[in-house]
C-alpha cells in the first residue's frame, strides 16, 4: 500500500509540474500506458492471493483513475493557458484611431458656409435659399434695378437662351443672392431674420474672380431696425468668424439700387510681412456691401413700409475663406485638384459650432 501511495504522489506531482502537452503524454505512457508502471502493477494482481487481490485491485483502479483525471484536468488547464496567451498577443484595440490619411475632405467653401450659418444661427437668423437660375424680375426689377440701370452691365450677367419667338426677358444665372430677399419676403413676410448662402455667377475671371462664386445675403426686417443694428450684427459676426476681439469696421457711403442709405464696409487689418492680420494695423479691406433695405424692395416683397424697415448685406464667402485660411488664388477653389483639396480641405467631423469652436 505504501508503494501505491508513493506512486500516487510521484505521478500527481509530476502531472502538476508538467509544462506542456508533450510532457503530459510522456507521463501518461509511463504511468497508465500499456506498459506503464501502474499497468504492470495490475498484471501482478494475478499472482496474489484472493485476499490480497481484493484490497490491491480496487486500490490500483482508483489510482489509475485518479492519475487519468489529473492528466486530463492538467491538459485542459494547459489549453486554457495557451488560449489566454494567444488572446494576449492577438488582442486588437477596436477603439484605436483609424489611419490618419483622410480619403475625403470638406471643401473650404462648405466649411466656411457652415461657420457662417453657425454664427448667425446663434444670433437668431434662419437659412433661406433661392434658385440659381433666376428671372429678370427677381434678380433686377424687384430689387429696384431698372432695365437701363448700369448695374445690369456691371454685373456681367450670364443670360440664358430663349427661343426666337419667345419675347419674355431671358432668365439669368443670378448675379447675387439679393433675389432671395424678395422671394423670402413674398412667402413669409415681415418680421424676418435670414441669411441666404449660395452660388452666384458673373462673367469674370482672374486671380480673385471666377465666373461662379459664393455669396451670402443677410436680411433683418422688423419694426425698429436701424443701421446701428446692422453695425452691431456685422461686428459680432466678424469677431466670431475671425476670432479676434478687437474688430474695427469702417462704413463707407456707397450706392446700391436696393438699399438706401448704402454702405460698403471695410475691416481694419495689417499686411505686414505679407501676412494678413485682422483687427490691427493701418490697412482697410473691403468685405461687404450693405444698407437699409429700399422701401421699393420691401414693397415688392409685399411688406408694409409704414410698419417695417430693416437692413441687408451681401458678403463673398470665397473671399472670407481666402482671408481666414490664407488661400492665395480663388481659381484653385474650383479646379478639383486632389492635392489642393487634401491640403486645404477639412476633416469631415470638424463641423463648426459655437461650443466646439468655429475654426479648426
Ligand atoms: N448684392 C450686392 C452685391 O452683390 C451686395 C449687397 C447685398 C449690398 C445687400 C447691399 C445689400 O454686390
Amino acid at each position: 500500500m505504501d508503494q501505491l501511495d508513493a506512486l500516487k504522489s510521484k505521478y500527481l506531482s509530476a502531472v502538476s509540474d508538467a509544462a506542456d502537452e508533450a510532457t503530459l503524454e510522456e507521463l501518461r505512457v509511463t504511468a497508465v500506458g500499456k506498459k506503464g508502471e501502474i499497468s504492470l502493477k495490475m498484471r501482478e494482481l494475478g499472482k496474489m492471493t484472493p485476499e490480497e487481490r481484493q484490497v490491491a485491485g480496487p486500490a490500483l483502479n482508483a489510482l489509475k483513475e485518479e492519475i487519468n483525471s489529473a492528466l486530463s484536468a492538467k491538459k485542459s488547464a494547459l489549453a486554457d493557458a495557451a488560449l489566454d496567451e494567444r488572446l494576449k498577443t492577438e488582442w486588437l484595440d477596436v477603439s484605436m484611431a483609424g489611419r490618419p490619411r483622410r480619403q475625403g475632405t470638406i471643401h473650404p467653401i462648405s466649411q466656411v458656409t457652415e461657420e457662417i450659418v453657425a454664427i448667425f444661427a446663434s444670433l437668431g437668423f434662419a437659412v433661406a435659399e433661392g434658385p440659381q437660375i433666376e428671372n429678370d424680375y427677381y434678380n433686377f426689377d424687384a430689387l429696384n434695378i431698372a432695365p437701363e440701370h448700369p448695374a445690369r452691365q456691371e454685373h456681367d450677367t450670364f443670360y440664358m437662351h430663349r427661343d426666337e419667338n419667345d419675347d419674355r426677358a431671358p432668365n439669368v444665372l443670378r448675379t447675387h443672392t439679393s433675389p432671395v430677399q424678395i422671394r423670402h419676403l413674398e412667402k413669409h413676410g415681415a418680421p424676418c431674420r435670414i441669411i441666404c448662402p449660395g452660388r452666384v455667377y458673373r462673367a469674370d475671371y482672374d486671380q480673385t474672380h471666377t465666373p461662379m462664386f459664393h455669396q451670402y445675403e443677410g436680411m433683418c426686417i422688423d419694426k425698429d431696425i436701424s443701421m446701428a443694428n446692422l453695425k452691431w450684427t456685422l461686428e459680432e459676426f466678424c469677431r466670431a468668424f475671425f476670432q479676434v476681439d478687437d474688430i474695427e469696421l469702417r462704413f463707407r457711403a456707397s450706392h446700391f439700387p436696393f438699399t438706401e442709405p448704402s454702405a460698403e464696409v471695410d475691416i481694419r487689418c495689417s499686411w505686414a510681412g505679407g501676412q494678413l492680420k485682422i483687427g490691427e494695423g493701418n490697412d482697410w479691406m473691403e468685405i461687404l456691401g450693405s444698407g437699409m433695405v429700399h422701401p421699393k424692395v420691401l414693397a415688392a416683397g409685399g411688406v408694409d413700409t409704414d410698419i417695417y424697415q430693416g437692413f441687408a448685406f451681401g458678403m463673398g464667402i470665397d473671399r472670407l475663406a481666402m482671408l481666414k485660411y490664407g488661400i492665395p488664388d480663388l481659381r484653385a477653389f474650383f479646379d478639383s485638384d486632389l492635392r489642393w483639396l487634401r491640403n486645404y480641405g477639412f476633416a469631415s467631423l470638424d463641423a463648426p459650432n459655437l461650443h466646439g469652436g468655429i475654426s479648426r
